[in-house]
């Protein structure tokens, strides 16, 4: 493709080199105007998000390389896909985004229209190159047992790669401070994650990832840290 060069995969990149918020960089760096201009003014005001975005597509990465795919090629497209995976929140209210978690339901309604409005913004303004991001960002809220939104899919229905953002997305929101949250340590995000809490529920994910996930945990917790 045109727009893409050669990047350095995330979790390929040298321990001493910059971190990967870089990465994020990269990737909105490459973007064609078209797409950038229809997201710049949001990305560059929400640095949260934007780190948020950067660290996903590291993790991400990172997850699809354990579960066993292969494909570089690939790879750097979900990596990518992850990066763009909450651009649908540039469409939103930044009022209602801004009130956290004390939201109405007609609110809450309000922001899970972020996954298909960022599919579509993905799908318009990025064409056929951005199929893949276009994918992530309208399912990467679906759940592996269906209680997910926009559509309640279950297991296999919810597309591969959605399955890997979803869980990556819920273990970085877990770690990170929001308005009306402190950070989590890496050790108590994972306990909710295979155990659950009142938000969370280890079924929502794929068992199989979820599995790896465990297994490359030590791992996950440094990529956090490096980016
Ligand atoms: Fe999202
Ligand atoms: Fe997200």
């Amino acid at each position: 493709m045109p727009y893409r060069q050669q990047r350095q995969l995330p979790w390929e990149a040298d321990h001493h080199a910059p971190t990967i918020t870089n990465f994020g960089d990269q990737v909105f760096g490459a973007l064609p105007q078209n797409l950038w201009r229809q997201i710049e003014p949001h990305f560059v005001k929400d640095v949260a998000l934007r780190q948020h975005s950067s660290r996903l597509g590291a993790l991400t990465a990172f997850l699809g390389h354990h579960a066993g795919q292969e494909d570089s090629g690939w790879l750097e497209r979900l990596a990518e896909a992850a990066v763009l995976h909450d651009v649908g929140k540039t469409r939103l209210d930044p009022t209602i985004l801004g009130k956290g978690r004390d939201v109405s339901s007609a609110d809450l309604d309000h922001i899970r229209n972020h996954a298909p409005l960022g599919a579509e913004l993905l799908e318009t303004h990025g064409g056929e190159p951005f199929g893949l991001a276009a994918i992530v960002a309208r399912y990467h809220h679906e759940a592996h047992d269906g209680s997910g939104y926009p559509h309640g899919l279950i297991g296999d229905a919810v597309p591969q790669e959605a399955r890997i953002v979803a869980l990556c997305d819920v273990y970085d929101a877990l770690r990170s401070p929001r308005s009306y949250k402190h950070a989590m340590e890496h050790d108590h995000a994972m306990r909710i994650i295979l155990g659950g809490d009142n938000r969370t529920r280890p079924q929502q994910f794929d068992p199989y990832l979820l599995a790896v996930f465990e297994r490359h945990s030590a791992a996950i917790a440094k990529l956090y840290h490096r980016n």
